[in-house]
């Protein structure tokens, strides 16, 4: 069966008790579960990671790129938290895996503060999904998998 990866980066682990003002109250267990729920709906396996190291997430994106070119996945959706504002080598590792990428964030990042408003990963990404709170991870794997589908 074909998979999608969900993948998340530093603090989002902290999810649901993190400001809640910001990033609410729903836990990533339960964003995993509303992932799960998408992903099956649309006949697709899910493989859902989070981690708070650069290197591990540099290591899933490249192993997330050889299972798209052997046929296995579809791409990621990829919330990388506060590495998306510093990070060029989760940039590289996008580019250099040709990883099909939705650049995911719970916040609208362009209404809070300034070093957010740049992002490493954007011009790597397929598309970009910000704003949503928690109901963006479905958005987005949606969104992938109609960009899959249309073979874009
Ligand atoms: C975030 C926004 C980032 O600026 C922040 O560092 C995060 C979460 C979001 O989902 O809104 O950790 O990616």
């Amino acid at each position: 069966m074909t998979s999608v990866l969900v993948l998340n980066g530093p603090n989002l682990n902290l999810l649901g008790t993190r400001k809640p003002e910001v990033y609410g109250s729903t836990s990533l267990a339960d964003v995993e579960k509303m992932c799960e729920q998408e992903a099956g709906r649309l006949g697709l396996d899910l493989t859902f990671r989070q981690s708070n190291h650069e290197g591990q997430l540099i290591d899933w994106i490249h192993e997330a790129g050889r299972e798209v070119k052997a046929g296995n996945s579809i791409g990621a959706v990829y919330n990388p938290g506060a590495h998306t504002h510093t990070s060029v080598a989760l940039h590289d590792a996008i580019e250099g895996a040709e990883l099909p990428v939705i650049e995911l964030h719970i916040s609208n990042v362009h209404k809070r503060e300034e070093f957010r408003h740049h992002s490493f990963i954007s011009p790597v990404a397929r598309g970009i999904v910000v704003g949503f709170g928690v109901l963006g991870y479905p958005l987005a794997i949606n969104g992938l998998h109609q960009l899959f589908q249309q073979g874009s």
